[in-house]
């Protein structure tokens, strides 16, 4: 069967207003970057018809400007999930232009194959071989594309010529079945392979393959500032310690790890600690940090759901993609975050959050509350299953006038039982068999930024009793102090003694 090539309008043409629609990849990496293009300069020639025109948004993690840039600045997405990190979308989906539901990254391929959302009526897929037939080798990041692919009425195929070697033999395109069926995924190790390289996809369903020569367009990382330089430090010198005392076996546990900066510093200082042995990740993305601790010999092996690597560091990889035959695996993001993978493999799982109180509850997604900023991802996954959950941030935020630790999170993604450690670059807390007044209190001690310090042990000083000792009047004082003041430190506990 020939399938046709066919120009990225026409392909955008075969999408309706109302359509469910669903992407490759996982962050940029893996995602479509034409055919949406060209979908939402349609949407705007409708729009200015007079003539509605969106369509709802699944993909497997952030994506790209090409994806959730143009749509939004569009005004074409009515409902997007389950996770988003562009400043375009964050704006639309914060003034209500459209709904936003955040979810678990693991949760969005099998909710769609239980028929939570509907039906999906268009998927769009990047590819990097195809041969007639529909079988397909997937780009650099796999996301929930193998669900998708199974289930859209419709495909359309994004054929990027830009990898200059083959991806062949990266993936491990696999789909569990669903309950009451399902069995153990049988993964022991991060290197097991449970699936196939190849992902085969209906031919009837293709609609055409639209050409495309774009890269992934990621940015290369900036050197690590001092914070995240210290928050490094932090919990390497924790980990090492950890080993001593034989509460990490000595051959280490894997490692998941999520994005930005502080993730990228800590993956260098495990790379150089000298206590710290080889190890293995199993991680839903890897970034330029652990290319180089596989040239070096740190890092032995990493299962991850995409590469995102910045453009030269791409560049790189192909360069030398045979060293990295057998030392990459990319999965769909359902079994690189699996909960059961997590649990069994006893994962160390590091992530970032925004704010977090004294008793150790996390909130990863709400500025102040309100503002999404980019939404759980796969952070729940992890944590909640890790053997180890560590989360970190700067203690202070725009310049001292934002303290990130706070008496009651003013959001909760993470509850006080998921989190185990806490580190910032002021230090770490050990929550571990420790009740919520412990908690505080080593929060306080090690983690709090010096200036903040005095106003954290007025709170508690507040307390009257109880098991958590919160003072409910009190506890979004800072809060306030900074949506009325401009300066979390103008808050005063005096007036609710
Ligand atoms: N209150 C108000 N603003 C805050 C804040 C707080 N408590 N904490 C941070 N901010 C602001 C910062 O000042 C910064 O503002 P700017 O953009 O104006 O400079 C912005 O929020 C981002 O802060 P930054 O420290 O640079 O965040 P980051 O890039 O390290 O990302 C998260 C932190 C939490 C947003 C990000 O890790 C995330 O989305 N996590 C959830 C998903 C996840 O964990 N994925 C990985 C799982 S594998």
């Amino acid at each position: 069967m020939s399938i046709p090539f066919i120009t990225a309008e026409e392909a955008a043409s075969y999408i309706k207003n109302g359509d469910n629609v669903a992407f490759s990849g996982f962050t940029a990496s893996g995602t479509p970057k034409v055919v949406t293009v060209a979908l939402a300069e349609r949407a705007k020639k409708l729009h200015e018809e007079g003539k509605p025109f969106k369509i709802n948004v699944f993909t497997g993690a952030s994506t790209n400007d090409h994806v959730d840039g143009e749509l939004a600045r569009a005004n074409a997405v009515a409902i997007r999930t389950p996770y988003q990190s562009h400043s375009d979308m964050r704006k639309s989906l914060n003034s209500a232009e459209m709904n936003y539901f955040d979810l678990h990254l693991s949760h969005l391929s099998q909710d769609l194959r239980y028929g939570f959302y509907g039906d999906i009526d268009v998927a769009i897929i990047e590819a990097t071989e195809m041969s007639p037939n529909g079988e397909v080798i997937l780009g650099a990041g796999l996301g929930m594309t193998p669900t998708i692919a199974q289930l859209a009425k419709k495909v359309i195929i994004e054929y990027s010529s830009y990898y200059r070697n083959s991806f062949r033999g990266f993936h491990d395109n696999y789909v569990p079945q669903d309950p009451p069926h399902r069995r153990e995924i049988p993964i022991y190790k991060p290197s097991d392979r449970i699936g196939s390289t190849v992902l085969k996809i209906d031919p009837k369903k293709i609609i055409g393959v639209v050409p495309s020569n774009a890269s992934e367009s990621i940015k290369p990382f900036t050197a690590p500032d001092e914070v995240s330089q210290r928050i490094s430090e932090n919990i390497c010198h924790f980990l090492a310690s950890q080993l001593r005392e034989g509460r990490i076996p000595k051959e280490f546990l894997p490692i998941q790890s999520g994005v930005g900066n502080v993730a990228n510093a800590v993956l260098y200082g495990l790379g150089e600690n000298p206590e710290i042995p080889q190890f293995e990740m199993y991680t839903e993305v890897i970034q330029d940090a652990v290319m180089h601790l596989m040239e070096q010999g740190r890092c032995k092996f990493a299962s991850t759901c995409a590469l995102t690597f910045s453009d030269d560091a791409m560049l790189h990889f192909m360069d030398n993609i045979d060293f990295f035959r057998d030392k990459v695996l990319m999965r769909p993001g359902e079994i690189s975050n699996s909960p059961e993978i997590v649990r069994r493999l006893g994962l160390i799982a590091m992530n970032t959050a925004l704010e977090a109180d004294i008793f150790g509850n996390v909130n990863s997604t709400h500025v102040l509350g309100t503002k999404m900023m980019n939404g759980i991802g796969g952070s729940a996954d992890f944590c909640r299953n890790a053997y180890l959950s560590i989360f970190s941030c700067p203690s202070i935020q725009k310049g001292g006038k934002i303290s990130t630790i706070v008496p009651m999170v003013s959001h909760l993604d993470h509850s006080e039982h998921s989190v185990k450690i806490l580190a910032t670059e002021q230090g770490v807390a050990d929550l571990r068999g420790k009740d919520p007044r412990q908690r505080a209190e080593t929060i306080i001690e090690n983690c709090v930024h010096p200036m903040y310090k005095e106003l954290m042990w007025d709170y508690l000083k507040l307390s009257k009793g109880g098991h958590t000792p919160h003072t409910l009047k009190a506890a979004f004082a800072l809060h306030h102090a900074f949506s009325e003041k401009g300066d979390m430190l103008e808050a005063d506990f005096a007036k609710f003694v």
